[in-house]
């Protein structure tokens, strides 16, 4: 969707050149979730403690289109040195109204930007409010849903019943007259210095860089405005004493120079610090003289919850592109490796065990459930689709593969005695998440199956598994999709441990899940081969993908990926529906990829073959490596290593991933960055 950074440096002195480029470079880590139009807010060139004024600069289309607009702004000293300075910056995928510079973020809350608030998320009844706002005489200049928000905290600021209030108590009110989903972060002129970030139902989180060590540290969660006491009136004695006796990350006096950075996702956080703080719903995070706070909305008494600091895993090079054209191929070629992370310290090639640990107290229960059901969506659902059959067999439970959205749009009924599990790579896809609290609701065990420690997929189900295939940035799933089909794998031959007759099945699988890097790596050196069909198909309007069984997914998986980064028009057809309708679409011009691998469909997927060749069809033909020499001297062939059939997936679905990325190229697209589309996509 969109993404947020912002960067606090208190007492750390830094130009507004240096701030410029970090506001840039958080910006271009994220731009992964939306690239339509990018924005900042920064103090204007005169301000200081009494004195403030808000610079805003929004520009249409690219991170570098707002960084070459950055430098053209005269009256900023770019040397001029800031010893403590508060900057929000934005990448927007529109929803509500047009890409334009007026459209984007930071939205402000009138001509003299005294609030400005960069916004993740939806609010669903910015009508009512903007109606409100309107009657009031609140003028509005775009068309977005985020523009009530400034609005909003002017009139409560304007309306406020006493001479102070704290920052933190204006978001507060503000909040609680939204609906919707939002993460927030929040600038001020009446402010200076001061930060406040926010969030419900997107994801927020803030990294913390100071010379103190921070590994053990809690934040303690306070109540509501229980620090707040005494705002009425409050003089500046008053103020430095409320802000001392914060609950707070240093102990007073400790507290010399920090820098703090928010981020919608770690990936713009990681090069500053590995130190991070996840914000839950309805936290609100105040820094305010350099001293962090969070307090919670809604705080039941005697919840005494704290937000640890938490060490992030991730790694810089895991973020960073290397030697690669784009994400989209870095993540392709990972492969190997991210299926390696996802069966490390889980399957035990020694003794044929597999044990996940997030799922394993909960076991007994699944055990006792009455039918599995995976819900999802695009590429996550895909890997529920390609996982069923193997499912069904080692689970010997009903298996039903929902799409998120439809199983909502459908009310599907839910029991106490249903397992449900929610595969999402960003964990924060608000289909899927919506799904969640639905089956929460009917009383289901919930499952996530995720790629993001920390997501709220992960936080709101009642356990899970962590597909661990380090962080995927290209929108174009890949390595996730290999990744949550060997997860799911692992589960059926976790279910199935103790089932004597599923031995030796077991067996075959648990040894072919040990050849499968291997495997990979043999498929990506099929590259050039791929890319050579591709120089004879990219100029072609449409691509058709064929095969059925264990296959099926892959090819809804294959022409996923070209429609989504080629926009070809792309069809996953299951073969077995050939001659019911698709059939009619053959004839000599129209490109064909048809997957016919050894299993136990082999001998249909040859009949379909026949039925396209009879058409004057010519298919390239995805096959296994020990396939006839008659069958690789009659048609264009993508040979594969053989595996287990229903591992087989993964191994076919790779060219395809492949040959996505070279047509995109060839067609002359921007691989990572898909019109269109977003990585995560956190509206309904
Ligand atoms: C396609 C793609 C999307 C996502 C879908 C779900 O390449 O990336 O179809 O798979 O938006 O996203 P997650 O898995 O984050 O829930």
């Amino acid at each position: 969707m969109c993404g947020i950074f912002a960067y606090l440096n208190y007492r750390v002195p830094r130009t507004r050149k240096e701030i410029f480029e970090t506001l840039v470079k958080g910006l271009q880590r994220l731009e992964y979730r939306g690239y339509d139009s990018a924005g900042v807010a920064v103090d204007g060139p005169n301000s200081n403690e009494r004195n403030s004024s808000i610079c805003l600069v929004k520009k249409r289309g690219k991170v570098k289109a707002l960084d070459e607009e950055l430098y053209k702004q005269d009256s900023m000293d770019l040397e001029a040195e800031l010893d403590t300075h508060f900057g929000i910056a934005h990448t927007r995928w529109a929803t509500h109204g047009v890409p334009s510079a007026v459209n984007s973020h930071p939205h402000r809350s009138d001509k003299n930007n005294e609030f400005v608030v960069i916004h993740n998320g939806i609010i669903t009844n910015y009508k009512e409010l903007k109606k409100y706002l309107q009657i009031k005489g609140y003028e509005f200049e775009s068309e977005t849903d985020t523009e009530v928000i400034p609005k909003l905290i002017k009139y409560v600021f304007d309306n406020w019943e006493s001479e102070y209030v704290s920052f933190s108590s204006l978001v507060e009110r503000v909040i609680q007259q939204l609906e919707g989903a939002f993460a927030l972060v929040f600038k001020s002129i009446h402010y200076p210095g001061e930060a406040i970030a926010t969030r419900r139902g997107s994801p927020l989180l803030i990294g913390v860089r100071s010379k103190f060590d921070l590994s053990t540290e809690e934040i303690p969660i306070t109540y509501n405005n229980s620090n707040f006491k005494n705002e009425n009136n409050e003089n500046d004695a008053n103020r430095k004493q409320r802000l001392n006796s914060l609950t707070c990350l240093y102990s007073v006096g400790d507290l010399k120079a920090v820098e703090y950075y928010f981020a919608s996702d770690a990936s713009a956080i990681i090069e500053h610090t590995n130190k991070v703080i996840y914000l839950e719903d309805d936290d609100i995070a105040a820094v305010a003289e350099g001293k962090l706070s969070i307090h919670r909305m809604n705080r039941l008494a005697g919840d005494d919850s704290s937000r640890a600091i938490q060490t992030l895993q991730m790694e810089m090079q895991q973020i960073m592109k290397g030697n690669f054209k784009a994400f989209m191929q870095k993540e392709i070629f990972e492969q190997p490796e991210s299926v390696v992370n996802t069966m490390r310290g889980r399957v035990c090639f020694e003794n044929n065990t597999v044990i996940l640990g997030g799922l394993k107290d909960h076991l007994k229960e699944i055990k006792r459930c009455r039918r599995l059901i995976v819900i999802g969506c695009g590429t996550s659902f895909h890997a529920a689709v390609a996982t069923r059959q193997i499912l069904e067999e080692l689970t010997e439970l009903p298996v039903m593969v929902e799409l998120a959205s439809d199983f909502l749009d459908r009310n599907t009924p839910v029991f106490r005695d249903d397992v449900c599990f929610f595969i999402s790579q960003s964990g924060e896809t608000a289909d899927t998440l919506m799904a969640l609290r639905y089956c929460k609701d009917r009383g289901a065990l919930t499952v996530g199956v995720t790629n993001t420690v920390g997501s709220s997929i992960c936080r709101e189900t009642s356990c899970g598994i962590h597909i661990n295939a380090g962080p995927e940035i290209g929108v174009a799933s890949t390595k996730a999709y290999t990744s949550q089909f060997v997860a799911f794998v692992m589960f059926g031959l976790m279910m199935s441990e103790d089932r004597i007759s599923l031995q030796k099945r077991r067996l075959e699988i648990i040894s072919s899940l040990q050849a499968l890097p291997g495997q990979i790596k043999a498929v990506l050196a099929l590259d050039s081969k791929i890319k050579e069909l591709a120089d004879e198909l990219y100029k072609q309007r449409s691509l058709l993908v064929m095969g059925r069984g264990f296959n099926y997914a892959t090819c809804l998986e294959g022409a996923l990926k070209i429609k989504e980064i080629t926009y070809m028009h792309s069809e996953g057809i299951l073969a077995g529906e050939l001659k019911h309708g698709p059939l009619a679409l053959i004839d000599k011009h129209m490109p064909v990829i048809m997957i016919i691998v050894r299993d136990a469909c082999y001998t249909k997927c040859q009949n379909a073959l026949q039925q396209v060749i009879a058409r004057q069809g010519c298919p390239i033909i995805i096959c296994s490596e020990d396939d006839p020499e008659s069958m690789k001297n009659a048609y264009k062939t993508i040979e594969i290593p053989h595996t287990v059939d229903c591992l087989q997936g993964i191994l076919s679905v790779i060219p395809l991933q492949l040959m996505s990325f070279h047509l995109a190229v060839l067609r002359g697209y921007d691989v990572d960055c898909p019109r269109n589309l977003a990585k995560s996509v956190t509206v309904e």
